[in-house]
């Protein structure tokens, strides 16, 4: 697996335009100059032309939290691939768990979304995973496999086009992260079941582990071999502590 581990970080719904040029001007001068890993920001909509005019020149790629299948229309308040590729974004989130339970989205609406933002050029990450309930009832292997099967269904030949976070719902913002060994028996899974939807592709997908990553965790995480990368959120917010984040996740591909 050649890709380098990615680092994003999803801000969610935190942070004004202003908010984002302070950001980025004590962020950029902390990871300049790092191309080990590649590192990745999920602002707001709104954010993101600050965003991308003000990472210009540096290696921190834009992406979007979200976006609508549709390419135009009378879709009130939503944001189209189109728009999102126009404005600079490279990655689309889709699927994340905040969309999925609190604004109901389902896979199949989730679904043409992804074959959408594949169409219009973006890179997806495909977010999946289970709620505590359904883990304490056995069920995480069977809604992660759900949750890809059908996120993933009609891509034809993109899988190299799209990444995979694995965001158990009981660890996000609630500061206690997943096991790493455990997230790796998920993350192996995860490939497994890439590999029956395309053999040829599966390898070069990065699985994220999201929730809860933290400066203090992130080695641990990053240092299983099925574990691709990671999806940030909290810890993203802060310049100091995402930049901390960045540099473990270098040095892992350092001493490769
Ligand atoms: P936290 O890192 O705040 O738990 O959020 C994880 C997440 O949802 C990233 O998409």
């Amino acid at each position: 697996m050649a890709e380098k581990l990615l680092i994003a970080g999803n801000w969610k719904m935190h942070k004004t335009p202003s908010q984002t040029v302070e950001y980025f001007r004590a962020f950029k001068p902390m990871v300049e100059g790092i191309d080990e890993v590649e590192i990745l920001i999920f602002p707001p909509f709104i954010d993101i032309p600050t965003a991308v005019s003000e990472s210009r020149g540096s290696n921190i790629k834009i992406g979007a939290q979200n976006c609508y299948f549709e390419k135009e229309g009378a879709f009130t308040g939503e944001i189209s691939p189109v728009m999102l590729r126009e404005a600079g974004c490279e990655y689309v989130i889709l699927g994340h768990s905040e969309r999925r339970h609190i604004f109901g989205e389902t896979d199949e609406l989730i679904n043409k979304k992804v074959i959408s933002a594949l169409e219009e050029g973006l890179r997806v990450i495909l977010c999946v995973g289970e709620t505590l309930q359904e883990r304490e009832s056995g069920l995480t292997f069977t809604v992660v496999e759900t949750q890809l099967r059908l996120g993933l269904s009609g891509i034809g030949d993109k899988l190299d086009r799209i990444d995979i976070a694995y965001e158990p719902v009981w660890a996000i913002g609630t500061g206690v992260a997943a096991k790493p060994e455990d997230a790796e028996e998920v993350h192996r899974f995860i490939y497994e079941k890439l590999k029956e939807i395309n053999p040829t592709k599966a390898e070069g997908v990065r699985v994220l582990y999201g929730g809860s990553v933290k400066p203090s965790n992130a080695e641990a995480i990053l240092s299983q071999p099925h574990i691709k990368g990671v999806l940030v959120g909290g810890a993203s917010l802060k310049p100091e502590s995402f930049a901390e984040i960045v540099k473990i996740g270098a040095s892992i591909e350092r001493s490769k």
